[in-house]
Order: C-alpha cells, then structure tokens, then sequence
C-alpha cells in the first residue's frame, strides 16, 4: 500500500467529520448518534479534515478512548500554552488564533485541570480532591435535599393546572447551579449571574447564547465573547477570594481561596480561578442536561417510571442510565507527543486526538442495544465521566445532586408527558436538551 492509500484509509467521509467535529452537526442527537455509530462500525478511528480546523483524529470507541487516556505521558492534555500545542477544548483555527492573540501565542485559556499535565495536574487537583469524595459530600446530603425539595415545590407551583412548561429552562437548568453555588458560597442573588456566564462559556456556538456586544458567530466574535465571559468571571472571582480570606467559612470557595503551596504562599490566583472557573461552569450544565435527559426518558418509558416509582432502591441505576445516554460532555482533547498506533491508524507526534466520550457510551462491545435506554444494564460501566487522571473530579456529587433529587421528586411525580422531541445545544463541547416542552404533575 502507498502512503497516499495509507492516508485515505484514514480520512473520514466529510458528512462524518463535519457531524461531529462542527457545534450545529450537534443539534440533530439522531443524526450525531449515527455518525458516531458509522465510525465505530467502520472506521474507529479516523482522521477528520473540516474547513476552517486543523486537522484531527476522532476516537469513537470505549477500548481506545481508554487506550489514549490512561497515558497521558503519551497523549498530553496540558502544554497549551507551548509553541505547537492544542487547545483541550476544541476550537476552529480562528477562534484559536484570536485567543492565541489575546495570550501572546498561548492556548491556555486558563490554568484549570483539563490544560494541566501530571505532576502539576495532581498537585492543583490535590487542592480539593478530598472534598469531592463520597464519604465528605455525606455531610451536605441534608443541604441538598432541602434544596431538591425547594426546585421540587418550584415544579408544583410552575406545572398547576397542567400548564406546559419547558422542562429545561423554565426547571432542570436551576438546580444544579442551585446546589454547587450554595456549596461553592456563592450568594443566591448571583446565580443568574453566574448561569448566563456558564452558558455563554460552553454555548458560544449556540445562536441562542450570543452576547448582544459582540457580532454574531463570526469566529472572531466568538473568540471575542469567550474573552469576554472569562474576564467577567475574573473580576467576580477577585472579591470572592478577598471575601473568603477576610472572612473564612465553610464552604469550597473558602477551602480553595486559602489553600497553600507546600512553602506556606497562598495558590497564585491563576490556579484559584482554575478550580473556581471549572467548579463554575463543569458544575451545573452537565448535571442538569443529565437530569432533563433522564426525565425525558422516563415520560417515553412509562414502564421504567413505574419501576422505579414503585422501587427507589432502582434509582442509582437510573442516574447511571442516565448518565450514559446523555453524556453531556462530549470531548476533551489530548495531543500526542510520539508516533503511535491506535487501533490500526498511525497517529503522528503533535497531531491533535478527539476522544467521543458520548460515543464510547453506545460501544456495543460494553452496552448491548446501546441505543435502548435500559435501567437493567449490569454492570454500566459507562464513560461519561471520562477515564484516567483527568476523570471527572465531581462525579460523586453530581451522582448525589441526582439520587437525591429523584429519590424525592419519585414519589411525587403523579405523571410526565412531553409534548415534542425538543431541542438540544449546539455544541461539540458540553450540552444536551436546551428545550423540552412537557406536563407534569407533582403532588
Ligand atoms: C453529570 C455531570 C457531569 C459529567 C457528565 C461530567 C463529565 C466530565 C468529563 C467527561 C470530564 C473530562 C474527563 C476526561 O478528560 O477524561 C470532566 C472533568 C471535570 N469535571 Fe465533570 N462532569 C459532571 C459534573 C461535574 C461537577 C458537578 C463538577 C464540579 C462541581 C465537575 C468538575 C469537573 C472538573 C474540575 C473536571 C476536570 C478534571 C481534570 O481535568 O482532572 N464535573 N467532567
């Protein structure tokens, strides 16, 4: 075989490539599952070649995403800010470009986990590890569940008389930022605040997330509203970790606000607007994309609802089923540092690779009828929250925000109907529904 032979077998077909490398190939979730399911049958791993981006290798299956992401000395996710490098969050080259203007030639839009490399990726996720992990989070149970309770009475008032709502905006969106705020310590009064930020951070694609001050989704204006959305959230950060010094509490802005390095110095706030930045936007929109995608599954599986009505010992299994048919975050890019071979295609040193997580939770070689939404799977090892040392840090406390939250609105929910597929976010990035028009009715 040529190299020329070589290189075709490896180039996807453009309808592939543009369906999941571009955010509006995201908007049709059938669509995108096909193109995902094509890949897996056909060319696992393949190299997309899109107008307007560099030139990258997607990686659809469980058994290679694992491959790429349990060695990162291999396929790095940090070193953004090197001549050469990738952008963990992919971006087309002028929205790179535009931010490697704003940086002076770097991509490391933030010192946050998913740009960091070990050793320095353990020692800044070290800062608030402990605090994610199940045996502490059982302190705030209690907290959280008088906040589900709360979103709970709010779906009551808003549904009464079998009013249509949108389950997503008018309901699932606020809970979540509910939840991690209050543990964050972040002032009520500032959520909305917050919210818009986030959703202007992971939905700049979107035509519904742009920013009235910036041209709409010209690439610049992207970049520029990017731009925007972290220099806002900076200026908030400054006086929330004056405040937390000054006046300590209990709370993780606090924890992480007066953390210090082993020679006794405060963490340089770059580092603290890292870990504020992530718990703020990585937070909510996941969490509450998993828990309107879950309800939608239910109200289509009357059956499953039932069940788990009848049974809350089902509802971890739910949230696990939930979580592995949304899998809200799609990505998060790594570039490799030598030659290497990944399930038959050679990847070179410095190209960029794409790991679908969403893809990798409809593997059929883990998840028999990876497209049914079974509650019964055993194990469900799904991926959604990633592998390796960048895993999801606030896996535990998104899967407590959602059994708690299910296990008290399950009994109240007398019945669920939606009223029309939706809509969903058009990102690559991290979405799910942004819309889903439904009649519930809670005791
Ligand atoms: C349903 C909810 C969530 C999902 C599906 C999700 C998914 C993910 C995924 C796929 C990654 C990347 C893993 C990788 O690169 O292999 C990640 C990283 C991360 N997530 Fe989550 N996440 C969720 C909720 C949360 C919450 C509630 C928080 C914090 C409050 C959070 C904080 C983070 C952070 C800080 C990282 C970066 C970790 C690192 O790079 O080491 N996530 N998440």
């Amino acid at each position: 075989m040529t190299t020329a032979q070589q290189a075709d077998t490896a180039i996807l077909p453009d309808e592939i490539a543009r369906r999941i490398v571009l955010p509006e190939g995201h908007a049709d979730l059938a669509e995108l599952h096909e193109a995902y399911r094509w890949m897996r049958n056909n060319m696992p791993v393949g190299k997309a070649i899109v107008e307007g981006y560099d030139p990258l290798w997607l990686v659809s299956k469980y058994a290679d995403i694992q491959e790429v992401e349990g060695q990162p000395e291999i396929f790095t996710a940090g070193g953004a800010d090197k001549p050469g490098s990738h952008n963990p969050i992919l971006q087309n080259q002028a929205g790179d470009g535009f931010t490697q203007q704003l940086l002076g030639g770097s991509l490391r839009l933030m010192d946050a986990l998913p740009f960091l490399d070990p050793p320095e990726h353990t020692t800044v996720k070290n800062i608030a590890f402990d605090w994610f992990k199940p045996l502490q989070l059982k302190n705030w149970e209690t907290k959280i569940r008088v906040l589900a309770n709360e979103s709970i009475e709010k779906l009551k008032k808003l549904s009464e008389s079998g009013k249509q709502i949108d389950l997503v905006d008018d309901w699932a969106l606020g809970y979540p930022l509910h939840v991690v705020m209050t543990l964050f310590g972040v002032p009520a009064e500032d959520e909305p605040r917050m919210m818009a930020l986030t959703q202007e951070f992971f939905g700049t694609a979107d035509p519904e997330h742009q920013r009235e001050d910036v041209e709409p989704l010209s690439p610049e204006a992207m970049a520029q509203q990017f731009a925007n959305t972290v220099q806002d959230f900076y200026g908030y950060f400054d006086n929330l970790i004056a405040d937390c010094r000054a006046n300590p509490r209990d709370d993780l802005a606090t924890l992480i606000s007066v953390a210090r390095q082993p020679d006794g110095e405060y963490w340089p706030t770059p580092y603290t607007y890292g870990w504020f930045m992530a718990i703020c936007t990585a937070g909510h929109d996941t969490t509450s994309a998993t828990l309107a995608g879950t309800l939608q599954q239910l109200a289509l599986h009357p059956e499953v609802l039932a069940r788990v009505k009848a049974d809350p010992s089902l509802v971890p299994n739910l949230i696990q089923e939930g979580l592995r048919y949304v899998a809200p975050v799609k990505h998060f890019m790594r570039r490799a540092l030598q030659d290497y071979e990944l399930d038959g295609q050679t990847i070179k040193a410095g190209d960029r690779v794409m790991p679908l997580f969403q893809s990798a939770c409809r593997d059929a070689d883990l998840f028999s009828n990876p497209d049914e939404f079974n509650i019964d799977r055993k194990p469900n090892n799904h991926m959604a929250f990633g592998f390796g040392a960048h895993t999801c840090v606030g896996q535990h406390l998104a899967k407590l925000e959602l059994r708690v939250m299910f296990e008290e609105l399950l009994p109240r929910l007398e019945s669920i109907e939606v009223l029309g597929p939706g809509s969903v976010t058009h990102t690559n990035f991290v979405g799910g529904l942004k819309h889903l028009p439904a009649r519930v009715t809670v005791s």
